[in-house]
């Protein structure tokens, strides 16, 4: 450990890769080969799509699954199924994927910004309920990184207000909130299974809702407005096709029988970590309240308070990267600085409301200051493998702590060059 940082010629704490994203194996061969084989490519015909929104509902605690070809359109199939009216205001963190915020437009509904809570990350309940105007109809909490999001407040204001909640779930697979399975927190819910998340086909996204009428809208919505007891050229709703594919289908069975696995091994990893680098001056790994019962780590995420450790976070980044730990800042601005909302380029959605929106004005400053100087994000993929992996990734933190006087001096140097 009294070796000089990677960054200026030391040997870096770690030299061998983490575990590699994503995985798999003859089961998903398997099922792929035999969707290949039979020749049933499409929802419609095959039983790798209804099996999967079966197994992946019951899992998450609900009654009714729609797969669908990812998690944006899952967000917004939710909120025309909700049948809210256009313009609508919806509540969301400004701390989040753009996804959270286009399908609103899309849906032709108003985005509001409520800030984040500075410790958890994640829609701070004081903010929503500021932000509640006669127009809310409905609040969209991300359970950002995978830790469930303040629900019981969030639930209690929706009540209040008669507002639908969807919870965006997208980094949330396989977590849970005093026991109970994300997706089954709110009225309806939403995942991803994008490349980068927890289960992944590639592509894909799921719905899942205890609500029979939910259900039952977002299903036609997914299938060109058509109803179970039409026929094939007979259309209720406008909608699309968004059906999920046999073989995102078959893939997404198979990473399934390992999710359960890998979520407990990443939240037992992720608690060992925060653990351990919590005891390093200006370091506050994204604070669990006890509700959170398991946390899926998507990404494991801290707030890095550089006077107080000794060094600036853009520093401490690369001096971790160079020590063999991956790791970044993650957003670089809150969602409301994004072009898109800058210039109210909403195509042909929102003509009307635009006129009166102007998000120059929004105030989140806890996601401002966690954007601009303090976040740090370590992937999903990263907590699946040992203890001695974290011992690695703690063991750099504290290495480039006892470094931190050479290291502010060689970036600042570095940096005027
Ligand atoms: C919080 C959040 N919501 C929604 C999405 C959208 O999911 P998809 O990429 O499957 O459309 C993402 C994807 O990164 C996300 O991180």
């Amino acid at each position: 450990m009294s070796n000089q940082l990677a960054l200026f010629g030391g040997k870096p704490v770690r030299s061998q890769p983490f575990p590699a994203w994503p995985i798999f194996g003859k089961a998903e061969e398997q099922r792929l080969l035999r969707t290949l084989r039979n020749g049933k490519w499409g929802r419609l015909h095959g039983p790798e799509v209804a099996e999967f929104e079966e197994r992946f509902a019951a899992m998450h605690g609900c009654k009714h699954g729609i797969a669908v070809v990812n998690g944006t359109v899952s967000l917004r199939i939710a909120l025309m199924a909700a049948g809210l009216p256009a313009n609508a205001e919806v509540i969301i963190p400004p701390y989040t994927f753009f996804s959270t915020a286009s399908a609103v437009i899309e849906a032709n509904m108003v985005p509001v910004f409520a800030d984040i809570h500075l410790n958890t990350f994640n829609l701070d309940p004081k903010a929503v309920e500021a932000s509640i105007t006669p127009r809310t109809r409905a609040i969209i909490p991300v359970h950002f990184a995978g830790q469930p999001a303040d629900m019981t407040a969030i639930m209690a204001i929706a009540k209040k207000h008669k507002l639908l909640v969807i919870e965006d779930a997208a980094h949330a697979h396989g977590a849970s909130y005093r026991n109970k399975p994300t997706g089954s927190l709110a009225h309806v819910a939403s995942f991803s299974f994008q490349s980068s998340k927890n289960l992944t086909s590639g592509e894909g996204g799921i719905i899942t809702t205890n609500d029979d009428k939910l259900a039952a809208a977002c299903r036609s919505i997914h299938n060109c407005g058509r109803i179970p007891t039409g026929i094939w050229y007979e259309h209720h709703v406008i909608s699309g096709n968004y059906r999920l594919g046999e073989f995102q289908g078959a893939v997404l069975n198979a990473q399934l029988d390992r999710l359960e696995h890998q979520t407990k091994t990443r939240d037992r990893n992720g608690q060992y970590l925060a653990a351990r680098i919590s005891q390093l001056p200006g370091i506050c790994p994204q604070l669990r309240p006890k509700d959170c019962t398991r946390h899926s780590y998507h990404l494991f995420m801290l707030r890095i308070n550089g006077q107080q450790f000794g060094a600036p976070r853009a520093a401490v980044i690369k001096a971790l990267q160079a020590e063999g730990i991956p790791c970044s800042a993650g957003y670089g601005w809150s969602l409301h600085h994004q072009p898109m909302f800058r210039h109210k380029a909403f195509g042909p959605y929102l003509p009307q409301a635009r006129k009166e929106l102007n998000y120059r004005k929004v105030s989140c400053p806890n996601s401002d200051l966690i954007c601009r100087e303090q976040c740090v994000w370590l992937e999903q993929n990263l907590f699946l493998g040992t203890l001695a992996d974290m011992d690695d990734i703690a063991n750099a933190f504290e290495k480039v702590w006892l470094h931190r006087e050479a290291l502010e001096t060689g970036f600042q140097s570095k940096a005027k060059r």
